[in-house]
């Protein structure tokens, strides 16, 4: 039998440069891929309940043939464990395990695994080595590459963390058969925010394969691929988000917002809270006149056909004001003087860093929008 294609895509940063790798069945190699770049790391595999029972016998056994000693801590699915108390345990049971600076911590799971494991391996001993091993589309394409880790506060998300690069990234496109619909296509926004933000040519690839892109295939790994790359080239020009990196924030001040007022519940997760906040800034740019009202009613036909929400009406539940809303984006972005930055759209792969935008017109076109 032919062997299943892997991708490779670099993330250049110097001497902390590391790979991508993308394809199906990778997690039965992940054993031979770490000890290939860290030989001789012992290991903690850091995953949730859910993802544990799918997929940490396989890479437990695939460290086992390579060689690599690894004990395992896992957390409750779900937000809540970015949490000080979920930090401590995954960092004591690394300290327990008597791993050393050179050892790896293994995140085996989302978004929130990803995060959580990362900062624990970027705070134990001064920084670990870190393998991420993303499950979700949603890692697989943005939060598993680049570097960002961190938990939540009681004062807002992902409020306390590290920058801490990965050592290696492998996205086994397999595990994507156990997540379910409504997370596909949330992350599945991240992947056609890619092309909003800097591709029209692949923005105008996902119109013509996004089915192809949900059946699963080459399609599938090719959206991936090209995802990872974008991110990576946006990473290792900008590592700290002091320019471009901001980029990847387009619908993600409306996001973040929605998120908060929906109290980061099942009402509205975070792929389809920034399908709305994609839409948002496309009608708020064509407000702005920096492009026509066809960009926005284009981004949410795309939306609509992948069975993604566009607009704030289609978000169960109430508490939904004005009011609850500003107070939201001034919590999560810095409003100074009634000013603020946001990534708007002078068409489809056509983002820009809007300085100075008034929070007084902000809040209009929100009441406008809420009807
Ligand atoms: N997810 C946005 C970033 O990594 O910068």
């Amino acid at each position: 039998m032919a062997e299943p294609a892997i991708r490779t895509v670099p993330v250049a940063l110097g001497d902390r440069s590391y790979d991508i790798l993308i394809g199906r069945g990778l997690l039965a190699s992940a054993g031979a891929e770490i000890a290939a770049r860290l030989p001789g790391a012992r290991a903690i595999i850091v995953s949730d309940d859910d993802v544990a029972r799918h997929h940490l016998e396989p890479l437990e056994r695939s460290l086992a043939a390579a060689g690599i000693a690894a004990a395992t801590f896992t957390v409750r699915p779900g937000e809540g464990s970015k949490s000080y108390p979920a930090l401590q345990g995954v960092v004591e049971a690394t300290l327990a395990a008597r791993l050393e600076r050179g050892d790896v911590v293994i995140a085996l799971g989302g978004g929130v695994v990803g995060d959580l494991a990362g900062f624990a391996a970027g705070i134990v001993r001064r920084g670990m080595r870190f393998v991420q091993v993303p499950t979700s589309l949603l890692a697989q394409v943005d939060s598993s590459v680049g570097g960002k880790t961190s938990i939540n506060s009681p004062q807002g998300k992902n409020l306390v963390g590290v920058f801490h690069q990965p050592n290696l990234v492998l996205a086994d496109t397999a595990t994507l058969d156990t997540l379910s619909d409504r997370h596909f296509r949330a992350g599945y926004a991240e992947v056609a925010k890619y092309g909003l933000i800097g591709d029209a040519p692949f923005f105008a690839w996902l119109q013509a394969n996004r089915a192809a892109v949900f059946a699963g295939g080459p399609e599938r790994e090719e959206a991936i691929a090209v995802s990872c790359a974008a991110k990576a080239g946006v990473v290792s020009r900008d590592e700290r988000e002091s320019g471009e990196r901001a980029l990847l924030n387009l619908g993600h001040t409306f996001g973040h917002a929605l998120e908060a007022v929906t109290g980061y519940s099942d009402r509205l997760v975070h792929g389809e809270a920034i399908a709305i906040g994609m839409v948002l800034a496309a009608e708020y740019s064509a407000r702005m006149r920096l492009c026509g009202p066809d960009i926005a009613a284009t981004i949410a036909a795309h939306f609509t056909e992948a069975g993604l929400p566009t607009r704030l009406g289609e978000i169960p539940g109430d508490g939904l004001t004005v009011d609850a809303l500003m107070a939201a984006i001034a919590q999560d972005k810095k409003v100074a003087r009634g000013r603020l930055n946001l990534i708007l759209l002078r068409g489809i792969g056509q983002a820009f860093i809007a300085k100075d935008v008034s929070t007084e017109d902000l809040t209009k076109f929100i009441a406008e929008k809420l009807g």
